[in-house]
């Protein structure tokens, strides 16, 4: 929960904007940082999560890699302190120029995810006479139990390779000169909360596919096991770390490897979600026929989640907490002012008597926000405000003046 003087501070500031709690965020790096040095894991931040600059900063100056998506992500990457030899790209579709920059960068590994990618990664490593190291998406058929469109690790999805082509796959990485081949890659899907119960599952399921590529000639010395892991948007301050320690036990206790066998993780959401709040101001309060609304300067533009997804996000009414100890409550639609229905923050929430110019705060922000924002309907885009700079902020202008 935020104090007083910080609220005062937000209220300042022009609205709408993505608050960092960078005291959270370093926490939770920091955490993760120590329970990767324990089990002995290595940690690869999925970029695609949030890509401000001065997160990417500390993570990479934690000494964790890179993975990425596209071939803009690898750059930004690298020049935010991920070392080449740190950032591996994944991505069901790397165009030709994205895998060419990426391999004169001499990136870790491309995690192929088809037999036609690994084709053309290694004509183009003979074209320009460079080896490229490569490592192989596999589709395990492992259901996340989460939202249908961040499952990713299932046979109907398109990403990966399934096991109706693992003989062809080690046939052609046999037989491909100018590939480096250095491991196997999973990711099986995004905001689990069944955390033991399914990479557990993964762990068994990786163990078998791995022990059948061995037994093929491959050596496999680098085992990513992807992201995925879950964070409380009921509860962001209840549980405002992720439950990373199941997540590294439940690896640790199933996944059997080699001595000199690396294994990988790529956290992105549990790492950068709770620290970061949208801020948007009360702009009316209206009656409708059967409910009241409360429109807000924030819309799907700025967050699209609940929009794409339904996506809940805890939704607090930061003035009115400072205006008494004992608020009426009152069920109010929580709307943007995007010209679109599905511009719904939430239907039916209760929040204390609102009013309009109050600041919300639209909590657990922080992953697939800002990056996916858009300029829809013209919106500005929503700028990053973080609490350690606060007073740099560009403040509210008063037109009533
Ligand atoms: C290949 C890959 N790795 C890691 C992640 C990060 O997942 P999460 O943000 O759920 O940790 C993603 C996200 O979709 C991904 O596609």
């Amino acid at each position: 929960m935020l104090d007083i003087n910080t609220i005062e501070k937000l209220d300042r500031i022009a609205t709408p904007f993505y608050f960092y709690d960078m005291d959270l965020f370093y926490k939770t790096v920091d955490h993760v940082a120590e329970l990767a040095a324990k089990h002995d894991i290595k940690v690869h931040y999925a970029v695609k999560a949030n890509v401000e600059r001065r997160l990417l900063e500390y993570i990479s100056g934690k000494g964790f890699g890179a993975d990425c998506v596209s071939g803009n992500e690898v750059l930004h990457a690298h020049s935010c302190g991920f070392p080449a030899e740190k950032i591996v790209y994944a991505g069901v579709g790397k165009s030709d120029k994205e895998i060419y920059e990426a391999m004169k960068l001499g990136i870790e590994a491309f995690n192929c995810e088809s037999l036609q990618e690994i084709f053309v990664i290694n004509e183009m490593a003979h074209v320009h006479g460079l080896k490229a190291n490569v490592s192989v998406r596999i589709n395990p058929d492992i259901d996340a139990h989460t939202h249908k469109y961040v499952t990713t690790g299932l046979y109907e999805n398109k990403f990966g390779i399934s096991n109706h082509e693992f003989d062809k796959l080690i046939e052609i990485i046999h037989k491909s000169e100018h590939i480096n081949f250095i491991g196997l890659h999973f990711h099986i899907g995004s905001q689990i909360t069944r955390v033991n119960e399914v990479f557990s599952l993964e762990c068994l399921r990786v163990n078998e596919i791995v022990k059948y590529f061995e037994s093929r000639g491959l050596r496999i010395d680098n085992i990513n096991l992807g992201g995925g892991l879950g964070v409380d948007y009921d509860d962001p301050d209840g549980n405002a770390i992720a439950d990373f320690e199941t997540w590294f036990n439940a690896i640790s206790d199933n996944i059997v490897r080699r001595e000199d066998q690396a294994v990988h993780v790529e956290p992105g959401r549990s790492l950068v979600a709770q620290c970061a709040s949208l801020i948007s101001r009360v702009l009316f309060v209206k009656s409708g026929e059967t409910k009241n609304f409360l429109i807000m300067d924030a819309g799907m533009n700025d967050l699209i989640r609940p929009a794409l997804y339904g996506a809940y996000h805890k939704i607090e009414n930061l003035s009115a907490a400072q205006r008494s100890f004992f608020p009426t409550f009152q069920a109010y639609d929580i709307v943007g002012p995007v010209c679109e229905s599905s511009d719904v923050w939430g239907a039916g929430r209760l929040l204390p008597l609102s009013v309009r110019g109050d600041i919300m705060a639209i909590r657990s922000a922080g992953a697939y926000g800002q990056v996916m924002a858009s300029r829809y309907n013209m919106k500005n885009l929503a700028p990053a405000v973080f609490s350690d700079t606060l007073d740099d902020a560009p403040q509210v202008v008063n037109y009533f003046e």
